[in-house]
């Protein structure tokens, strides 16, 4: 049998994968996070075995993967987590699995490609709603269009967040956007487009956000300019708007504390009606300069997604499908995966101005 150890496993989402890998691996699950007093009430409900350490010391990290052969990182901000794992996970040859969103830990981590081939373990970041359905979107849109030089992806969610994805956030307010301009991650600022996009819902107004795609979508397809969009209300653009003028002092280290501290005593995230009843459309549009085409996907509410895509990302490599090196979901499992789940459709691509029926 396999092992999978699902670190952060007491967090929000964490307990979501740790749900839903109880019911579908057919693994040995090892539950893992810093907090001893939060890991184990945890590890007694599921009758799992649990390791608790914190991410400061290598040997120790590297002595808790012994024996592991993948970990799932669901422990977030990543920018604080992933490198330490994926230090230890290159010294014990354990396949590495997280949910981040963050452009620069996907950066950080294509940057180690060399060194995860060497150590013949598989890198695979972003196996959460951020970036499955929009990476698969891209992918499928790039088979349509394989010399394309811009792409553009958006979502629109229904639904609330969690506190762990409030407070990633708050750690970039101030740092502006970003988007993929000739190859490059490029700083822009926080509302750098607005458009009015059709997400599958009628037009609604959207603006750019430095989602994770605009690190991983390169790597998925090759297409040296991307961008991000997600459906806003009007008011949003201008608050905005505001952080760019607001940004020396957003940045501030007891700013971001204090923002820190406000979410983490208001906020919970989605209860089991609001996943349940929530959902997320998804579109994108893919250019060569000569044809455009679009294509668009409903998914499951953004949590419930994200539950089911890890742990079937983890199935997965734990079975050995998931090639070495650095992955993003749709170079390791194709522009299909996200469609293998339930509550997934997916409107395929089609030159943009025709409809279902001008096929
Ligand atoms: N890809 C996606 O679509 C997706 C979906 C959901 C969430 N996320 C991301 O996943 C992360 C977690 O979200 P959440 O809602 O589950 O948050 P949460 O409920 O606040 O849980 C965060 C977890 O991370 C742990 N953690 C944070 N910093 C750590 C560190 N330096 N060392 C060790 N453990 C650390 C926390 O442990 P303590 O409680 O001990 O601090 C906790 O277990 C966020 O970054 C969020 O943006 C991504």
């Amino acid at each position: 049998m396999t092992t999978l150890l699902i670190y952060g496993a007491y967090g929000y989402t964490g307990r979501l994968v740790t749900d839903r890998a109880v019911d579908e691996l057919d693994a040995d699950l090892v539950l893992a996070g810093r907090s001893p007093s939060k890991l184990e009430p945890l590890a007694d409900e599921h009758d799992l075995p649990s390791r608790a350490f914190t991410l400061d010391h290598r040997r120790v990290v590297e002595r808790h993967l012994d024996g592991v052969d993948a970990v799932l990182n669901c422990a977030g901000p990543f920018s604080r987590t992933a490198d330490s794992l994926v230090d230890a996970c290159v010294e014990t040859g354990t396949d590495y699995l997280d949910i981040t969103g963050e452009i620069e830990v996907f950066e950080a981590l294509a940057a180690r490609d060399a060194e995860a081939e060497e150590a013949d373990i598989a890198v695979l970041p972003g196996v959460g709603f951020d970036v499955v359905p929009t990476d698969c979107l891209a992918a499928h849109l790039a088979e349509a269009l394989p010399d394309a030089t811009e792409l553009s992806l958006g979502f629109q969610a229904f639904g609330s967040f969690s506190r762990g994805t409030v407070r990633t956030a708050v750690e970039s307010i101030g740092e502006g956007g970003a988007i993929r301009r000739d190859g490059r991650v490029t700083a822009v600022s926080s509302v750098h487009e607005t458009r009015r996009i059709d997400f599958g819902n009628g037009e609604t107004l959207a603006v750019t956000i430095p989602w994770g795609d605009v690190a991983t979508a390169y790597h998925s397809t090759g297409v040296p300019n991307v961008q991000v969009f997600t459906a806003v209300p009007e008011r949003a653009v201008q608050a905005l708007d505001a952080t760019d003028r607001l940004a020396p002092l957003l940045d501030r280290e007891w700013v971001q504390r204090t923002l820190s501290a406000v979410v983490d005593r208001t906020m919970v995230g989605p209860d089991a009606d609001e996943r349940e009843e929530g959902k997320a459309l998804v579109w994108g549009e893919i250019g060569d300069g000569e044809e455009t085409y679009e294509a668009r996907l409903r998914t499951p509410e953004t949590y419930t997604l994200t539950a089911m895509t890890a742990v079937e990302a983890a199935r997965r490599t734990l079975a050995g499908e998931t090639p070495t090196g650095y992955q993003t979901p749709s170079s390791a499992f194709g522009a299909d995966f996200v469609t293998q789940f339930e509550g997934v459709e997916r409107e395929d691509a089609r030159p943009v101005g025709t409809t279902v029926s001008d096929d």
